[in-house]
């Protein structure tokens, strides 16, 4: 029997992953001034044990405002490597030989100063120490939240070098994998959502002129790290409103990064505007990682209710995306890469200390649920 499409491995640019299983970036609103903490200790430890070939490590501001919540990860300060490098290090030590490391940087612009989610998720009230915003354009996300201040060309200077700084201490830690987040209702989707960007000079206007700044920002980042990592982008295949982007804006926009040097893109979507209504099903937003893939031959990243090994692999197998990335099954099941091994008939090493949990060798093995 021929070897399972996930876990065949993935050149992505300069690198290449061991199998096509990647843990998407996930929050975890627990750092300490974007510190990373004992959490992010046991959170990537147990990720980088889960037989996934790319973790990918949670959106890290590169500024302190850009921050989401007073709880966010960032990569703005001499302690914030620090605390990364120390996370970084024990993960690797546990990890399958050949797994890479990525981080996401990012910026929530107006989406910043937020509670985190279990606090309410809307903007920080007056005495939660709420910061002022920044933005394309001066336009809130919703009602209720904090209006942000335009970006001004010195600003947008700024924000950018923030990016770059960040991406060099990122060199620095080592990752294998650098992503830019350009999704989700964050600052460099604010600036490519008609709804968000409502500037009229070299920054907006236009579709190519709302580009510019995540091109901007991809050249300046390329230009400040090693060729030998790869730097791809996270994007919105839709921001399911009217009016709001499309996926051809997305096909666009990812053939103008792929043109600078994205080695890939992952096709999310959504969190520009809360009116927007998404239509969430098993794999949603499969189609528009399908629809980039074949419209621009980047490597593609497929996101968003895979929970399955059958149905990731199917996914690869219809040639809709090189790579499957999934998280909240893997908040669930930390082992998801293991048990995705045994579905599809693949001898996935672990780490000899947990082996006797393998069926072959655990008899209880066959009493297990689900
Ligand atoms: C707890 C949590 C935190 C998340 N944090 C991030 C993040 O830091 N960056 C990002 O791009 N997406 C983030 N997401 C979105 C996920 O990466 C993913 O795209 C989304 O959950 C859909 O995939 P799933 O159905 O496999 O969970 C987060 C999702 C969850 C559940």
């Amino acid at each position: 029997m021929s070897t399972p499409h996930l876990f065949t491995p993935l050149a992505i640019g300069p690198v290449t992953a061991p199998n096509r299983i990647a843990v998407a970036p996930m929050c975890q609103y627990t750092a300490d001034d974007g510190s990373m903490t004992d959490w992010h200790l046991q959170h990537v430890m147990n990720l980088a044990m889960s037989g996934a070939g790319l973790v990918m490590v949670e959106a890290s501001g590169v500024e302190r405002k850009g921050r989401i919540t007073h709880g966010c990860v960032g990569l703005y300060s001499d302690a914030n490597e620090r605390a990364m490098a120390r996370v970084l290090a024990a993960s690797r030590a546990v990890a399958l030989p050949g797994t890479l490391f990525g981080i996401q940087l990012g910026h929530a612009g107006r989406k910043a100063s937020a509670q985190r989610p279990w606090e309410g998720g809307g903007s920080l009230q007056a005495e939660q120490d709420p910061w002022q915003t920044v933005s394309a354009s001066a336009k809130p996300f919703g009602p209720n939240w904090h209006t942000p201040e335009a970006l001004d060309d010195a600003g947008i200077a700024h924000t950018v070098a923030a990016f770059v700084q960040a991406a060099k201490r990122s060199a620095r830690l080592g990752y294998e994998v650098i992503e830019l987040h350009m999704t989700h209702g964050y600052l460099v989707h604010q600036f490519l959502s008609p709804i968000s960007n409502m500037r009229t000079d070299q920054w907006g206007g236009t579709h190519e002129k709302r580009m510019a700044f995540a091109l901007h920002l991809m050249d300046a980042v390329k230009a400040a790290v090693p060729a030998s990592i790869a730097i791809g982008v996270r994007i919105a295949g839709s921001d399911w409103i009217d009016g709001g982007v499309t996926i051809d804006d997305a096909i666009q926009l990812t053939a103008a990064l792929k043109a600078k040097g994205a080695a890939y893109a992952c096709v999310s979507s959504g969190g520009l505007d809360p009116a927007a209504r998404i239509k969430v099903g098993p794999g949603y937003q499969v189609d528009f990682a399908d629809a980039i893939k074949k419209k621009t031959g980047i490597v593609t990243r497929a996101v968003g209710m895979i929970v399955s090994p059958e149905q990731a692999e199917q996914i690869l197998a219809d040639g809709k995306a090189d790579q499957i990335a999934l998280a909240r099954a893997f908040l669930d099941n930390p082992r998801w890469g293991w048990h995705a091994a045994d579905a599809l008939g693949v001898d996935l090493p672990r780490p000899p200390q947990y082996d006797r949990a393998r069926k072959a060798l655990w008899p209880g093995e066959a009493l297990k649920r689900g």
